[in-house]
């Protein structure tokens, strides 16, 4: 059985985690309207592992006889000045996800709820990943740059992303 307060922070969680489907779906929309077709690509597996992330806190209210409470999903932004801007924004919405996971740690510790604890352990390597990967991006638009062949060759690279459930 999870404590209310528990319940309520993870109830909170998936709307995080949906709303960041939700943001990801947006830039690969946007991505897509501009023909960049491989960061499309990216950003819509993007927002698939963010659904499996909503749905193993769901899951996990579930198990422990928890009640899910779904609220209205905040609207993403869809205006991107450029690709840059679209990944720097992407990384700092990794980094508020990364903070709202650690603050469930420190919750669950409080708490002493070790099942929980041990649950999001899953989520704080996940949440490492998740920002290597965009910073590695970044690091390349950096590099080569966000237009004319640099764009085209990172567009490349990132259509070859294919989706693998990241839920053990
Ligand atoms: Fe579910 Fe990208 O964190």
């Amino acid at each position: 059985m999870l404590k209310p307060k528990i319940e309520k922070a993870i109830n909170e969680q998936i709307n995080k985690e949906l709303y960041s489907a939700y943001l990801y779906q947006a830039m690969s929309a946007h991505a897509a309207n501009i023909g960049l077709e491989g960061i499309a690509n990216w950003m819509d597996i993007q927002a698939q592992e963010e659904m499996t992330h909503a749905r193993k806190f769901y899951d996990y209210i579930l198990e422990q006889g928890g009640k899910i409470e779904l609220v209205a999903i905040e609207k993403p932004d869809s205006d991107y000045q450029t690709v840059k801007d679209m990944f720097e924004k992407t990384l700092a919405h990794e980094k508020l996800v990364t903070a709202s996971i650690h603050d469930l740690v420190y919750l669950a510790r409080e708490e002493r709820d070790y099942a929980t604890e041990i649950f999001l352990s899953w989520f704080v390597t996940e949440q490492v990943e998740e920002e290597s990967n965009v910073n590695a991006i970044l690091d390349k638009l950096k590099l080569i740059g966000d237009g004319g062949n640099g764009l085209f060759m990172i567009d490349k690279d990132l259509s070859t992303r294919v989706f693998t459930s990241p839920v053990a």
